[in-house]
C-alpha cells in the first residue's frame, strides 16, 4: 500500500510540480539580502495568514504557496484559533509584499479547509510534527502567486549550507489595530543537529528529528515568525517553528524539516488516503 502511495504521488508529483523545479533552477540568491526589505516579485511562493476585523487586521503567521490550491505553514498557527473563527475571518494574503493598506494589488484567499499533522500535539513535545495545510477557495494564480518545490526524502543537507529564511516583519506592533508589515529576507546557516539537539536539552527542550536547526548569521533584531519559509536553492526545506527567547543570539532557531512530510503533504494534497472531515 505504501509503496503504491509513493509511486502515485510521485507521478502527481511529476505532473503538477513541475513549474516549481523550473523556477528552482531560475531562483537565484540575491548577494547580500540580510536583514533587508525584499520584493514578492523574487519570492512569490510566500503569503501571509491574517485574521480580518470590520476595521483591522491582525497578522498571524507565514504561510507558502506548495500548490494553486495550497499552502503549508506550521500547525501552531492553526491551532491559535478556533476553526469557525478560521473559516469565517481569517484570509491567505497573497501577491504583496506589504500585506497594510489597500494600495497595494494584494489577493486574499478564503479557507476552505485545514489540515493539521494528525500527530501534532503542541507545546508537550517541542512542536513535533509541526506542519498543517491549508486549502483556500480562490485558487493561487496572481502575478505573484507561485508554488515552490519542497524537499523530498532523499534531500540532502549539507552542514553548514548556507540558507535564506523569509519573514513578514510587523511594523505595527499594537495588533488589535491595522496590522502592517513588510517581507523581509535574512541569511541563515543549517547548524549541526546533533549540537542543537544538545544545547536545546540544556534548556530542558527535547527537539524532535523532524526539526532542522539554523543560526541567524548576523546579530539581527527578534523575530521568529511562525511559518516563515527556509529556503535552499529555491528549495523550501523548513518551516519557521519554535526557538528561545531572542536575546540567545548564539542560539539556533528550529524549522520544521520538510522532507519528513513529503508522503502527508502528498497525501493530504492529492485526497489518496484520508477523508476529508469538514
Ligand atoms: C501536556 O503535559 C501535561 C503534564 O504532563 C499534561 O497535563 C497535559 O495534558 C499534556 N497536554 C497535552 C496536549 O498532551
Ligand atoms: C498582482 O500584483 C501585480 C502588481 O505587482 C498586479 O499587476 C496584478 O494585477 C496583481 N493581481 C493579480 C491577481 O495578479
Ligand atoms: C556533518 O557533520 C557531522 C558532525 O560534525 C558529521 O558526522 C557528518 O558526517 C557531516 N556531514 C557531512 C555531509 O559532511
Ligand atoms: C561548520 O561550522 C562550525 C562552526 O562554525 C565548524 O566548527 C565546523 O567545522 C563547520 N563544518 C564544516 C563541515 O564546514
Amino acid at each position: 500500500m505504501r509503496l503504491c502511495i509513493v509511486f502515485i504521488t510521485s507521478f502527481l508529483t511529476g505532473v503538477h510540480f513541475q513549474d516549481c523545479a523550473r523556477r528552482a533552477k531560475l531562483y537565484k540568491r540575491k548577494p547580500t539580502s540580510n536583514n533587508k526589505f525584499i520584493s514578492i516579485d523574487q519570492h512569490p511562493f510566500i503569503v501571509g495568514l491574517l485574521k480580518t476585523f470590520e476595521f483591522a487586521l491582525q497578522f498571524r503567521c507565514a504561510a507558502v504557496i506548495i500548490h494553486k490550491k495550497w499552502a503549508i505553514t506550521t500547525a501552531r498557527c492553526m491551532a491559535s484559533d478556533e476553526p469557525s473563527l478560521i473559516y469565517r475571518y481569517w484570509r491567505v494574503r497573497g501577491n504583496t509584499s506589504r500585506y497594510e493598506g489597500y494600495t497595494d494589488a494584494y489577493s486574499d484567499h478564503r479557507i476552505s479547509s485545514v489540515y493539521i499533522h494528525h500527530n501534532y500535539v503542541g507545546e508537550n513535545n517541542s512542536y513535533d510534527y509541526d506542519v498543517a495545510l491549508i486549502k483556500v477557495h480562490q485558487l493561487f494564480i496572481g502575478l505573484h502567486e507561485k508554488p515552490i518545490c519542497f524537499a523530498t526524502g532523499f534531500y540532502k543537507y549539507m552542514n553548514n549550507s548556507s540558507l535564506t529564511l523569509l519573514i513578514w516583519k510587523e511594523k505595527n506592533i499594537n495588533t488589535y489595530t491595522s496590522a502592517k508589515g513588510e517581507l523581509e529576507s535574512f541569511d541563515v546557516q543549517l547548524y549541526n543537529f546533533q549540537q542543537c539537539r544538545k544545547l536545546y536539552r540544556s534548556f530542558g527542550f527535547a527537539i524532535p528529528s523532524r526539526k532542522l536547526c539554523a543560526l541567524r548569521l548576523s546579530n539581527t533584531e527578534c523575530t521568529s515568525g511562525w511559518g516563515g519559509p527556509l529556503i535552499r536553492r529555491g528549495i523550501l526545506i523548513g518551516l519557521s517553528s519554535m526557538g528561545l527567547e531572542c536575546s540567545a543570539d548564539h542560539i539556533p532557531w528550529t524549522y520544521t524539516k520538510l522532507s519528513e512530510f513529503n508522503e502527508w503533504i502528498l497525501t493530504t494534497v492529492y485526497d489518496l488516503t484520508i477523508v476529508e472531515t469538514k
